[in-house]
């Protein structure tokens, strides 16, 4: 059922029933109360009134959803919400918490992590994926394609909800600025979506929200926008990340009360990737976001892991490398390279990517892999879009190969990798480009 309509039934049967929200409660065991301090009961609905009032400008649900889900304490509520209301209202919102549907998990739950679990370092997250700490010498693209980055634990840990010590979270510190919902685009505006979205949970209304609340937070002729960056000075970096994070939390939320654990759509994903972006550019001010390079890894891969087709960038496998994880770096690189479209310029910048995150001793079988993947490409019939691109994934296979040598001790190894790169060179050479 959904939300809204869950809580006008509920409204309802509290009208008829004359019951009070506990006791309402008890017939089903996800909505009993928690037993850590039964004495308070408040009144459900003035508890959803005073929610909806004070509390949704930063718990995007509306609907209290995340406190629910993620089961905190009756007293924890208490003390969280005067903080905003009074004792008697923080107590309505606790009983009105009690009705809420959802399966509560614990606090320390991190929605979406890889795998379900960390891996505890670097080489312990390749033995997982390869038995062994290297990259497999018969791995084929097909294989690669079919490995769901989603299912592969990773040392890098993903944002829990709510941290109450620092930025290492979903939750925003700030509500959202309310003009961006009004901004206009080609696509309406957010605000009319999300009210629809806040009363049907229907997919499309919460991607046409996010949609138009990402133009609106980017767009240069918007004065409110905080995530402008060209012209670089108008970039506000910890606004922008809290505006982002503010609306990251509407999808998550979406697929935690539906228990969707596959990708959803590209524009609420590429929304996750975006947080970690903020964080990334604020360090090129003075404005530097907290943990800004935990925020960059951990976001940039909760997007890319549910869109492994796209960011063809080096910036995500930066992040793990400065992280101390040259192996997830090379994994991303590759995982990414051939999922890229037919006739994308990508793979040949995945595969310098390659050469410069590869530890020594993948080195040979990365280069080797993605070599063969770019000539078996360029075999496939492939197309440029123009000269610049064709001169550009030139340069970059050659500098992979200086690269990757460098990294080689085996004279053979070099002498392998070079007739590869002499088949791209050719490849690349014979290529008529797609357009002017
Ligand atoms: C200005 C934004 C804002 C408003 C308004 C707000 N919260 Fe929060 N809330 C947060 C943030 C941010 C966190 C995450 C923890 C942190 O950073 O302090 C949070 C966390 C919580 C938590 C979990 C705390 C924990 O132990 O981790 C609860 C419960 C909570 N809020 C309840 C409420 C209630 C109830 C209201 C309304 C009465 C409310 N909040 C209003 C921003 C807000």
């Amino acid at each position: 059922m959904k939300a809204r309509l869950a809580s006008r039934f509920l409204t309802y049967l509290f009208a008829t029933a004359g019951l009070t929200v506990v006791a309402a409660c008890n017939s089903d065991s996800t909505l009993a109360p928690r037993d850590d301090s039964p004495q308070i009961s408040g009144n459900a609905i003035a508890g959803l009134d005073a929610f909806e009032r004070e509390c949704a400008s930063c718990h995007s649900a509306r609907d209290a959803f995340d406190i629910a889900f993620f089961a905190f304490p009756d007293t924890t509520i208490v003390r969280r919400a005067v903080a905003h209301v009074d004792t008697a209202t923080a107590h309505d919102i606790v009983a009105y918490v009690r009705t809420v549907r959802a399966l509560p998990t614990s606090r320390d739950f991190r929605p979406f992590q890889p795998g379900g679990t960390r891996a505890a370092g670097d080489a312990n997250f390749a033995t997982q994926l390869f038995v062994a700490d290297r990259w497999p010498t018969d791995m084929t693209a097909e294989q690669l394609a079919a490995i769901d980055p989603l299912d592969v634990p990773i040392a890098v840990e993903f944002p829990r909800w709510s941290v109450e010590f620092d930025n290492i979270d979903w939750m925003p510190d700030k509500p959202l600025d309310e003009r961006l919902l009004d901004y206009p685009t080609p696509y309406g505006t957010a605000r009319p979506f999300l009210e629809s979205y806040h009363a049907t949970h229907a997919e499309n209304d919460l991607v046409f929200a996010v949609l138009n609340l990402r133009i609106a937070e980017r767009a240069v002729d918007n004065p409110d926008a905080p995530c402008v960056m060209e012209p670089f000075d108008r970039f506000r970096p910890t606004e922008c990340f809290e505006t982002r994070r503010w609306i990251s939390t509407l999808a998550a939320q979406h697929m935690l009360r539906y228990g969707q654990r596959d990708a959803v759509n590209a524009i609420l994903h590429d929304g996750w990737w975006d947080v970690g972006n903020a964080a990334r550019r604020s360090l090129q001010t003075p404005e530097e976001v907290d943990n800004a390079l935990e925020n960059w890894a951990q976001w940039m891969y909760l997007g890319w892991a549910f869109e492994p087709d796209r960011h063809a960038s080096v910036y995500l496998s930066l992040a793990l490398e400065a992280l101390g994880l040259p192996r997830h770096a090379t994994f991303h690189s590759l995982r990414a390279m051939v999922a890229r479209a037919e006739n994308s310029q990508a793979p040949f910048m995945d595969v310098r990517n390659t050469a410069r995150f590869s530890p020594p001793h993948w080195t040979f079988e990365t280069m080797k892999f993605g070599l063969e993947h770019l000539v078996d490409r360029l075999h496939s019939g492939i197309s440029l879009r123009n000269q610049e691109q064709i001169d550009e994934s030139r340069e970059a296979v050659l500098a992979a190969y200086v690269q990757a040598s460098r990294k080689l001790t085996v004279q053979a190894e070099r002498t392998d990798l070079l007739v590869l790169v002499n088949e791209v060179i050719d490849g690349l050479d014979q290529l008529v480009p797609a357009g002017p």
